[in-house]
């Protein structure tokens, strides 16, 4: 008999048919009579109940039915008479495909830690809590691709391995194929790189940018969205070191349209959410975080506040001159910390800020320097809980300006000569802006740690699975 997912299923009236469901058992209960199987197979979080009559079944045939065996069952849809249940299964056959030893199924038990869960990220997504932050993810991967298509952007796929350091942060991860037992070193102690692979230095890429303004510089509006790799020895509940990373890039935008454009992207994603995955967001609601969907549907209705960075200088100074303390200094030119982003964001303005105009010192080479020549025209985007969501900014599109910047920098300009022959030819105002999926998984789910919004997190010291 053809299976019916349980999605399906549950929304079926036709009572009185044959009906063949598969899935997982999330629990058996039962009396003498009777006993009741809760089925899930991933396709919601909402579980059919398959009621087994113990005159037609054996204890031997039930016995080997515990939580997370697998199992095939046909029978007759029912109307439900349990309250929050709408249709189940009278049991006519059961097959099991999969059993799983109740003394060593690690599952077993509700309420495990978030911690705990990690060592066996094989298996998590079996909970109710990860079956719905894997679903959430995808529908948040079809919102994006959704937002770009609908606004005649153009997905560009941009190298994974590349020669150059988008970011100068100097946080890659190298790509050889040299055996690193015996390093051939030059008179200088370097290493040469002649005969490897790619006959230069090569890393896993810190984001799609650089090659993704090449891609607006041609079609006008692109966007990439694929894994980034960062080897920042940071363990926060924010970093990875493999996070997936959304880059729109836009010829002939400016800075208010590429703030426009950060705003209306964020809230359609939110408001794509709460359409598409209330079943899943009402139970994180309940389960995870209880201001979920409250703080969802605020997002979406919130104009955030646009805030030039010396503005917020003047904020925090003023709340440190009555009494906050932070950890951290704030004077202009600081980098601001992630306390002081939660400051602005959740204390003093309680909305979603896009910051403005940094100092040119703590950004990256390629941003649009201000006719004050001492800032820059990022767009950074802080939310509550999360801090830095996107960062984002007008590029500069002066051959000279941006040469001059390159050389201050002393930034290897021998693997840049492509970068550059965009400001060469036909050089045009663009911006763009990077989204950390994860970052934007975490705002969406309630979820604490971004080691649980990605299925096989990728941290320091962890690459299990
Ligand atoms: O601010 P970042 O470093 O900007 C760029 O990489 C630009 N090239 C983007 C662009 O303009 N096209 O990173 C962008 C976003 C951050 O705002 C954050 O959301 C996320 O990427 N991000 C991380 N997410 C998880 N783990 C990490 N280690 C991250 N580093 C950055
Ligand atoms: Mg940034």
């Amino acid at each position: 008999m053809k299976r019916t997912i349980i999605i399906d299923a549950l929304q079926r009236t036709d009572y009185g048919e044959k009906i063949c469901i598969k899935g997982w058992v999330r629990s058996r209960r039962g009396n003498k009579n009777v006993s009741f199987i809760a089925l899930n197979d991933g396709s919601t979080i909402k579980n059919i109940q398959i009621v087994v009559d113990l005159q037609k079944f054996s204890e031997d045939q039930l016995k080997p039915i515990t939580t997370g065996s697998c199992i095939c069952c046909e029978g007759t849809l029912v109307e439900s008479m349990g309250k929050g249940q709408t249709s189940e299964i009278q049991a006519e056959s059961l097959e099991v495909y999969g059993t799983a030893d109740p003394d060593q199924y690690p599952l077993q038990k509700k309420g495990l830690s978030m911690e705990y869960l990690r060592t066996i990220a094989h298996l998590r997504p079996r909970t109710n809590t990860f079956g719905a932050v894997f679903r959430i993810r995808h529908n948040m991967a079809m919102a994006i691709h959704t937002y770009f298509h609908e606004h005649g952007y153009f997905y560009f796929h941009t190298p994974l391995i590349t020669a150059s350091d988008c970011e100068g942060a100097g946080q890659m991860f190298q790509v050889t194929t040299k055996n690193l037992y015996n390093l051939k070193k030059d008179e200088d102690g370097k290493i040469d790189y002649s005969d490897d692979f790619f006959g230069k230095q090569a890393s896993l890429t810190v984001s799609g940018q650089l090659e993704g303004e090449l891609g607006a510089m041609a079609l006008g509006r692109i966007y990439t969205f694929g894994p980034t790799f960062r080897a920042e020895n940071s363990n926060t509940p924010r970093h990875l070191a493999e996070f997936w990373m959304i880059e729109p890039e836009v010829a002939f935008m400016d800075k208010e349209e590429l703030m426009d454009l950060e705003e209306d992207f964020i809230k359609f994603c939110v408001r794509w959410a709460l359409d598409h995955c209330m079943d899943d967001l009402e139970f994180l609601n309940q389960f995870v975080d209880k201001g979920l969907i409250d703080r969802l549907k605020g997002v979406v209705n919130t104009a955030f506040v646009r805030l030039p960075y010396t503005e917020g200088i003047h904020i925090l100074q003023e709340a440190i001159k009555n009494g906050k303390k932070f950890e951290f200094p704030c004077e202009w030119g600081d980098d601001l910390s992630s306390e002081h982003e939660r400051y602005l964001v959740e204390e003093y303005f309680k909305k979603p800020v896009i910051m403005t105009d940094y100092p040119r010192e703590i950004k990256a080479f390629y941003m649009k320097i201000n006719d004050d020549r001492k800032t820059v025209q990022g767009t950074d985007v802080l939310f509550p809980q999360i801090g830095e969501i996107i960062g984002g900014s007008v590029r500069e599109e002066s051959y000279d300006k941006l040469m001059n910047e390159i050389n201050l920098r002393q930034i290897p300009m021998k693997d840049m000569w492509w970068y550059l022959d965009t400001r060469r030819f036909g050089s045009a105002p663009h911006a763009g802006f990077g989204l950390g999926f994860e970052r934007l998984m975490l705002f969406v789910t309630g979820m604490q740690n971004i080691r649980d919004v990605i299925p096989f997190p990728r941290t320091p010291k962890t690459a299990e699975f």
